[in-house]
Parts: C-alpha cells; sequence; structure tokens
C-alpha cells in the first residue's frame, strides 16, 4: 500500500470511530494536515449527522467549508467528544510530535477541550524515542533571538521555517537534534521560555487512541477496545 492508502484506510478508521463513539450532532473537533484532511473528506459522507466541527488551522476551516460543515468558535462550543488529527511521530505512550504544518498551537487548544484524541498516522511515524523530527515551537516574532537561544542550551539546533507565519501571526523554531527521554518535562519545561506560545510535545495530553495504517491493516492502540 502506499503511504496516502495508508492514510485513507486510518481516515476511514477514524470515521467509524466517530460514528461509534460520538452521539449524533457532537461537535467534531478536526486536525490539520494531509492525514486529517482525509478524515475530512471521509467525514463528508456523515455530514446530515455531525454536521458542525472546530477546525485547528484556516486550511482546516476552509476544507471542512468546502464540504458544507458548520465551522463553529471553539468559545461558542462547550463539549466536544473526539478530537482526531495526525502526528510527525508518536511514541508507545502515545505522546507525539506535531506542527510539522505549523497549526501546533491551536491543535493543542482543541485538543485540550476534547474528551478523546484520536491520532491518526501511517506507521512510518512510530517511533521508540521522539526526536528524530525536528520539534516545531511557535514562537512571539520579537522572541525569536532569544528563544533560539535558550532552545540551544537545551541541546538543540533550532532553525527558524523561512517563510513561513502561523495562523496567529508567529513565527515556528523547528529544533534539531532533540532526543527526548522525558516528553512532558521538555515540554514544561520548553513552554516557560518567554516568547514561547506552545511547542510540538504533545506529551502533557497525549493522544488517548492511536488508529495506525500498517500493510496488515489498521491496528488501534488505546481506548475501550
Ligand atoms: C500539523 C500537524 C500534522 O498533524 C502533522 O504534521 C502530520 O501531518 P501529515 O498528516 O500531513 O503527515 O501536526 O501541524
Amino acid at each position: 500500500m502506499t503511504q496516502d492508502e495508508l492514510k485513507q484506510a486510518v481516515a476511514q478508521a477514524a470515521v467509524d470511530y466517530v460514528a461509534e463513539h460520538a452521539p449524533t450532532g457532537s461537535v467534531i473537533g478536526v486536525g490539520t494536515g494531509s492525514t486529517a484532511n482525509f478524515f475530512i473528506d471521509a467525514l463528508a459522507r456523515l455530514k446530515d449527522r455531525y454536521p458542525n466541527a472546530v477546525a485547528s488551522s484556516e486550511a482546516t476551516r476552509k476544507r471542512l467549508e468546502g464540504h458544507g460543515f458548520s465551522v463553529l468558535d471553539l468559545n461558542d462550543v462547550g463539549a466536544m467528544p473526539v478530537y482526531v488529527d495526525g502526528a510527525d511521530e508518536i511514541d508507545g505512550g502515545l505522546n507525539m510530535i506535531k506542527g510539522g504544518g505549523g497549526a501546533l498551537t491551536r491543535e493543542k487548544i482543541v485538543a485540550a477541550v476534547a474528551d478523546t484524541f484520536v491520532c491518526i498516522a501511517d506507521a512510518s511515524k512510530e517511533v521508540a524515542t521522539l526526536g528524530r523530527f525536528p520539534l516545531p515551537v511557535e514562537v512571539i516574532p520579537m522572541a525569536r533571538a532569544h528563544v533560539a537561544r535558550e532552545l540551544a542550551r537545551l541541546g538543540g539546533q533550532p532553525a527558524l521555517r523561512e517563510g513561513f507565519v502561523t495562523d496567529n501571526g508567529n513565527l515556528i523554531l523547528d529544533v534539531h537534534g532533540l532526543a527526548i527521554s522525558d516528553p512532558k518535562t521538555l515540554e514544561s519545561h520548553i513552554n516557560q521560555i518567554p516568547g514561547v506560545v506552545t511547542n510540538g510535545l504533545f506529551a502533557l495530553r497525549p493522544a488517548n487512541v492511536l488508529l495506525l495504517g500498517t500493510a496488515q491493516g489498521v491496528r488501534r492502540k488505546g481506548g475501550a477496545q
């Protein structure tokens, strides 16, 4: 199977998960990226049952609206049973690195509201230790150099994502060379640096369920079986 076919398979598995676990009329939280896009396209078949969604990026909002979903302001949403999103890396504890698409801050906010985070990924994203994928850190523009120096003190090599501005008007530093043995501590530590909006470690709030696309089929980890 191609990588896109694996992504399509996990996207469909996530729609099946939503149909089984989210009451009709629930607001569905939707992530960002190529795997999330396959999920949006598959969810469109259930649009009459789930007409309302919250988007984790402007790109996702546009794609959802293109299918006819109503995209709600998160401030108007009191409950969200499921948030579905991809990841750049995921480990055995369902800790993730996210933000390859630059939407990490909104993704983390929407995930914080959801009861269940369903991560959809192809098998290439599964790792023993996080950190081979450069860790994205969203920074306020005036703090770029200061944050880069602090990240270098932690042993990483930060690189500005050239020509990229987040949906929030900020910059991304991609931090190379981190072997992340304690993702929760590192997530908290980086978030304490003045000027950091958030970082792409999702360990304090990891995924609850992983749907992993493999050549042998979709493997599920976490959640009630
Ligand atoms: C975007 C993300 C994505 O979930 C992550 O980059 C994975 O993307 P893809 O599904 O295209 O591989 O965190 O900010």
